[in-house]
């Protein structure tokens, strides 16, 4: 793409993308009518994703924030902890978690069992991306945006090595982008800064 050289093709438009958050908004006001809802965003990827599927919720929300990390070389040891707590207690509340993406599932999963363990009146999960052929461990999606194929996509929030969060679609990287490492295996392992920097 002229505009976005890295990036070989769109995979989701921005007016596809639009439509269908607008569309998992209405759901979710739906389902949560009479209800109050906290969204925990789960950082960073998710947040251009939040930004966009408040705004298409008429149910009060609140909303909060997490963060998690991998340790190097956690493809095997699966090995996921908490670096970012909630601010505010979610006991006693419908609890809906905003993710960008699910591949392995075991961010998601150990996000689940932490928040499972507040007492939460409620936890739902709403998805924009995931990635079936990636996963290592079942979680259910309440909410889903697209089921992808296993490809490296970035934008709408999505990096790599930090970049590309800002473009309005999601889109697919350039092989050549991409030096080392599996397509499931991209955020974990290894620094994709280091790769960057060899270039
Ligand atoms: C991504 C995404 C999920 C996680 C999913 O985060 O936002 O949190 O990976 O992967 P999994 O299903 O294999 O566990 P990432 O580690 O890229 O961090 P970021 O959101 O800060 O970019």
């Amino acid at each position: 793409m002229k505009k976005w050289p890295d990036i070989e093709r769109v995979l989701l438009s921005e007016t596809v993308l639009q439509r269908r958050v607008k569309e998992l908004g209405r759901r979710i006001s739906r389902d949560y009518r009479g209800e109050k809802v906290v969204l925990v965003s789960v950082l960073k990827g998710s947040v251009v994703f939040l930004a966009d599927l408040i705004r298409a919720i008429s149910v009060p929300c609140a909303v909060d924030f997490l963060a998690v990390s991998s340790y190097a070389g956690s493809e095997s040891s699966g090995e996921v902890r908490l670096t970012m707590d909630l601010r505010e207690s979610p006991e006693q509340k419908n609890v809906l978690l905003v993710e960008d993406i699910v591949d392995t599932g075991l961010t998601l999963n150990y996000i689940k069992g932490l928040l499972a363990a507040h007492h939460v009146k409620s936890l739902k999960v709403c998805a924009l991306l995931d990635k079936p052929a990636c996963r290592r461990i079942p979680v259910a999606l309440d909410y889903l945006g697209f089921s992808i194929p296993d490809e490296f996509v970035v934008g709408y929030g999505l990096d790599y090595a930090e970049r590309f969060r800002n473009l309005p679609f999601i889109g697919v990287l350039r092989p050549s982008f991409i030096r080392r490492g599996g397509v499931c295996a991209k955020r974990r392992g290894e620094d994709p800064s280091d790769i960057l920097e060899a270039q």
